[in-house]
């Protein structure tokens, strides 16, 4: 019996999570979107791929949520995307209207499902889930260290010329201009980058690490970027749907770890069968915990701005 896995939002992160999860045989796939015809097009054109890649998971595209009934994993990538000269936290007033909507669309139509939350601005969005679901929190988790580190590690390769799969890195904090790369637990097959790259060129590529959305977003100029994102939430499911354990960096629901009590905020967990099984605390030096303290706290303006 293959898993069930509903995308709740059927545009250009939805349509690459589609493939990706369908044609890798993650499970049956549903994509939900409030454009008609838009999910059931684009899930129609995949299915009749499938026999190029030998993929017999079903894919299905519907405007209803009834159709998300007993789905095991939902990611949700509906709302705005930022265009040129926006902000992520510029999306909050609309895409909180559309969590809301989605959150209780879920809730009622998915309730054992876990949840991974993609929409921006995401620590608020996936706060704004929780909440409004009532979901425990170990299924309800927010995808964006897993991207923020991923891109970090490919710009980490890129100048040392070594293969990107040997290179670790760890982004913590909010999804925005004050995520904190984490230079201590950034590694080359376990070397520390900082044997291999100066301090200034370490320094470049975190800062390059923290505007990379923006950076994306310039060049596209219609959206951001939306494979890189798919990809990273791709890793986060199913790390839960094989129950992989895997230890990445996700926004997870703080309750007195990290000295953060009732916000979601990026920090390394164990992902597995039972969604985030644990938060792993880590150590970090003055200057990133003075980083990871401002980019939570900018994570608790976002919040606070929210009225469930
Ligand atoms: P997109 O505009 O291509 O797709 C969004 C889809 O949501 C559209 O198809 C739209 O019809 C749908 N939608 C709108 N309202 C809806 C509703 N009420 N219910 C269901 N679907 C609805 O955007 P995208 O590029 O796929 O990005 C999606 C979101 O992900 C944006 O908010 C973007 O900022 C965010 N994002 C987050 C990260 C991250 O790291 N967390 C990375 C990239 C993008
Ligand atoms: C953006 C994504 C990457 O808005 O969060 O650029």
């Amino acid at each position: 019996m293959r898993k069930k896995i509903a995308l709740i939002g059927g545009g250009n992160i939805g349509g690459v999570l589609a493939q990706q999860a369908a044609y890798h045989e993650l499970g049956d796939v549903v994509i939900f979107d409030v454009v008609e015809g838009l999910p059931q097009g684009k899930a129609l054109d995949m299915a009749e791929g499938a026999p190029l890649l030998e993929a017999d998971s079903n894919i299905s595209g519907c405007n209803d949520y009834a159709d998300i009934a007993g789905s095991d994993i939902v990611i949700i990538t509906a709302g705005l995307a930022r265009k040129p000269g926006m902000s992520r936290d510029d999306l909050l007033a609309t895409n909180l209207k559309i969590m809301k909507q989605v959150a209780a669309g879920v809730r009622d139509n998915a309730p054992e499902a876990t949840v991974i939350v993609i929409s921006n601005p995401l620590d608020a969005m996936v706060y704004t889930f929780k909440q409004v679901s009532g979901f425990p929190k170990n299924r309800v988790v927010g995808m964006a260290g897993v991207l923020d580190s991923a891109r970090l590690r490919a710009f980490v390769a890129w100048e040392l010329d070594v293969s990107v799969q040997d290179v670790q890195a760890m982004v913590l904090g909010g999804h925005g201009d004050t995520m904190v790369p984490l230079v201590g637990y950034t590694t080359v097959n376990g070397i520390p980058v900082t044997q291999l790259l100066s301090a200034e060129k370490i320094e470049e590529l975190c800062q390059r690490t923290k505007v990379a959305g923006g950076e994306v977003v310039g060049l596209l100029k219609t959206g951001s970027a939306f494979v890189s994102p798919a990809l990273a939430a791709i890793e986060m499911a199913e790390a839960i749907i094989k129950d992989k354990k895997r230890v990445l960096p996700c926004a997870c629901l703080l309750e007195g770890e990290y000295g953060v009590d009732g916000l979601y905020v990026g920090v390394p967990c164990v992902l597995g069968a039972n969604g985030v099984e644990r938060i792993i605390e880590v150590e970090m030096t003055a200057d990133e915990r003075k980083q990871f303290d401002v980019s939570v706290d900018h994570v608790r303006t976002l919040v606070d701005q929210i009225e469930i």
